[in-house]
């Protein structure tokens, strides 16, 4: 496949065909090339991101860093993608997005992610607007957040089925139509069931729950929203949901602590590096094939060539 669309044309593409974009966060370093070769490996289109808390609370050094390791075995199959770039983070914490986002366009990035979603509704319409004027004249794509995908933050959440009934976090149609409309952005993170993987010492390593989603509350998203929609905390989602999220408008999805822990645990068992690239390889390899479906995807995506 040759990389000159746009990664907005192609995750557009990709929601028309039904055709999933994985993106696979950077925990650390190493594991940059290790997606990168396992998306080719498959000739799967995807996306190599990386989030604040991947570089502040785990080993993936910096923006700039990421960019020159993943320069070292980029494909044409994939392409680099900021993830989480908060404006309050999961801490509470106000955050510098100005310079994580400036950083990214300088030095490269394909896309990025504004995350204004702890804010008011018309403050996070401000910052994501201010995001997209920054990004779209250099042909970066922004992906937003709207609404709570919870589990990031410290402290207990209430049991999965309690959460997911009180619908808790979810993203409201009515703010969403409004929101994709004055921001002008192209992707949307909603929440619709999922939840993040948690980060916390004493959390990190523990299995997470099979999520479900709520397809009849997406199906409202994406009708009132017409822009390709993203599944954060992909880790885990039961697969049936998965393929009905892909028919009712999920056109990418982002999955950390699935190769995450493999890789840790390998490490933690004094294995070796590459040992530990082989057990991230491996849940890639998997996911591809037997949940997502997506191996070949590359040379299935069909673009028009417009968007920046
Ligand atoms: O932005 C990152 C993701 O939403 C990853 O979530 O670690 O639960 O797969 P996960
Ligand atoms: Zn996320």
């Amino acid at each position: 496949m040759q990389r000159e669309p746009k990664v907005a044309d192609i995750v557009e593409a990709a929601a028309k065909q039904g055709i999933l974009i994985p993106a696979f966060n950077v925990f650390h370093l190493p594991m940059i090339c290790t997606i990168v070769e396992a998306l080719a490996k498959h000739n799967t289109f995807g996306l190599v991101e990386v989030s604040r808390i991947d570089i502040v609370k785990f080993q993936a050094k910096g923006v700039a860093e990421v960019a020159e390791e993943y320069r070292k075995c980029a494909q044409p199959m994939t392409a680099l993608h900021l993830d989480h770039t908060p404006v309050i983070d999961e801490d509470g914490v106000r955050c510098d997005w100005q310079s994580m986002i400036s950083k990214a366009i300088e030095v490269g990035y394909d896309s990025v992610m504004i995350d204004a979603s702890r804010l008011p509704l018309d403050e996070n319409i401000a910052v994501t607007r201010q995001v997209v004027e920054m990004a779209h004249p250099h042909g970066i794509a922004v992906e937003a957040e709207l609404g709570a995908v919870l589990g990031h933050e410290e402290g207990p959440l209430p049991p999965y089925d309690e959460l997911f009934e009180s619908k808790r976090g979810f993203t409201d149609p009515d703010e969403a139509r409004r929101f994709v409309k004055e921001t002008g952005v192209d992707w949307l993170s909603v929440s619709v069931g999922s939840v993040h993987g948690a980060i916390s010492a004493a959390t990190k390593d523990q299995p997470k729950v099979a999520a479900k989603l709520d397809i009849e509350h997406l199906r409202k998203l994406r009708d009132a929203t017409g822009v390709p929609l993203v599944l954060h905390g992909g880790s885990g989602v039961q697969p049936s949901y998965v393929a009905e999220g892909i028919k009712n408008g999920i056109a990418k999805i982002n999955i950390g602590t699935d190769i995450r822990q493999p890789y840790e645990r390998t490490i933690a068992a004094g294995g070796s590096v590459s040992e530990a690239q082989s057990a991230s390889a491996e849940v890639i390899s998997r996911v591809i094939r037997e949940v997502y479906h997506i191996e070949g995807s590359a040379d299935r995506l069909q673009t028009t060539d417009s968007r920046p």
